[in-house]
């Protein structure tokens, strides 16, 4: 039995009735025109579209795209993964084009990682993720003139997770630091903790949390440093003492699960399995028990027994589609209540659509390009994170 929940259209885009009289001869052509004119486009004939624009394009196209896409779009993808698994495919993607159907700061990490010829897409410009809005550069920039007034910043190894802007990515590069996954967070705390004595940890709380605690680092030496506070809201002692600095940020999607959604689920549905991302808080992780990345939500489910329950706490996509790939297993959302990621969610086949259809003409639209310098030492930052595969 599935619980899948359907999802609203997004109010932008789907479903938009074509009147006759408003075809334009540019949509016809497919090429040369600005997105709204797109929104023209029958849904019916979108997928023959799409189709029809990657054939133009053949080999010069790869399209990558996160689990947490909507259908429509995902089934699109060349490669689709999690963000560890999509940065390895950004760095041996052999297309000229790279269309990245997942957000900006993905996009940005791809930019970093192609080779001279490539170029990078994001459909909507407007994906972003509010947690990685959650560090500005300038905010970490005056963290760290601040530790250095109390600690020998020589000795803090910064991790930046990799749901961060290329400007952050790039200033942990630049202090020793490497970037992580929710796929690796430990194995690179571990590379950190061979460098140094602390870790500021950027930009997820709840991952850095999580992940120190399962290393066996005692909550009480993983503090919060909030941007809005002096000394980010610490003590000078605290912070002697912390092992972890954890950044105040979150995700707007994983933290909305809760420890009474995990004791409702067990009430309802005796025997179940818990699973939560670590992007959850600490307290839904501890109710939960199992705790996986999104490649290991997808492990753990696909690798299950027919007849096994699970709850999910994570992206409302992954979740129906993993219910939908396993009918002999129960699979729900941990929350009732849709947990869809917004910023995701604004690529739609129209987005994707005009972007090849432009591309097929030579003609490149929202191009993700990080500038030289915070390239240079956001690529170190990746780099080492990269050679610990
Ligand atoms: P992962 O792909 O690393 O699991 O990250 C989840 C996420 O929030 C992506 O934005
Ligand atoms: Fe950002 Fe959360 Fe959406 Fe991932 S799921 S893109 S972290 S808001």
């Amino acid at each position: 039995m599935n619980h899948l929940i359907s999802i609203a259209d997004s109010p932008t885009l789907i479903g938009i009735e074509q009147p006759a009289t408003l075809r334009a001869p540019e949509i016809e052509k497919g090429v040369g025109c600005d997105f709204d004119s797109y929104l023209l486009v029958p849904d019916n004939s979108l997928d023959e579209r799409i189709a029809a624009a990657r054939a133009r394009l053949g080999k010069d196209v790869v399209i990558l795209g996160h689990h947490y896409q909507r259908d429509e779009v995902i089934k699109f993808a060349d490669f689709r993964g999690d963000s560890l698994k999509l940065s390895y495919q950004a760095a041996e993607a052999q297309g000229r084009y790279i269309v990245f159907c997942g957000v900006h700061f993905m996009a940005e990490s791809a930019d970093i990682l192609r080779r001279d010829h490539q170029i990078v897409v994001l459909p909507d410009l407007n994906a972003g993720c509010s947690m990685a809005d959650m560090a500005d550069i300038g905010q970490v920039d005056a963290c760290w003139a601040e530790l250095a007034s109390v600690l020998d910043t020589s000795k803090i190894i910064p991790v930046t997770y990799m749901n961060s802007t290329a400007a952050i990515k790039s200033f942990t590069g630049e202090h020793g630091g490497a970037v992580c996954t929710s796929s690796n967070a430990a194995a690179v705390m571990r590379w950190a903790f061979e460098r140094g004595e602390k870790i500021l940890f950027l930009p997820d709380e709840h991952l850095g949390r999580n992940t120190g605690y399962r290393m066996n680092i005692p909550l009480d030496e993983m503090i919060v440093w909030d941007p809005y506070q002096e000394l980010g809201g610490n003590t000078p002692e605290a912070l002697r003492k912390a092992r972890v600095i954890l950044w105040k940020g979150y995700c707007s999607v994983h933290q909305r699960f809760t420890p009474e959604h995990v004791a409702r689920v067990r009430r309802d549905f005796p025997g179940i399995n818990v699973i939560v991302h670590p992007e959850c808080r600490f307290e839904v992780t501890q109710a939960a028990g199992q705790i996986g990345s999104t490649e290991g939500i997808i492990k753990a489910v696909t690798t299950a027994a027919p007849g096994s329950k699970w709850a999910v706490g994570t992206e409302i996509h992954l979740v129906n589609r993993l219910a939908k790939q396993h009918p002999d297993r129960t699979v729900m959302s941990l929350d009732k209540s849709v947990c869809v990621c917004t910023t995701m969610f604004r690529i739609t086949p129209h987005h994707l659509l005009w972007a090849l259809d432009n591309l097929a003409a030579g003609n490149v639209v929202n191009r993700i390009s990080v500038d030289e310098r915070t390239r240079h030492y956001a690529r170190v930052a990746l780099d080492r994170m990269l050679s610990l595969r």
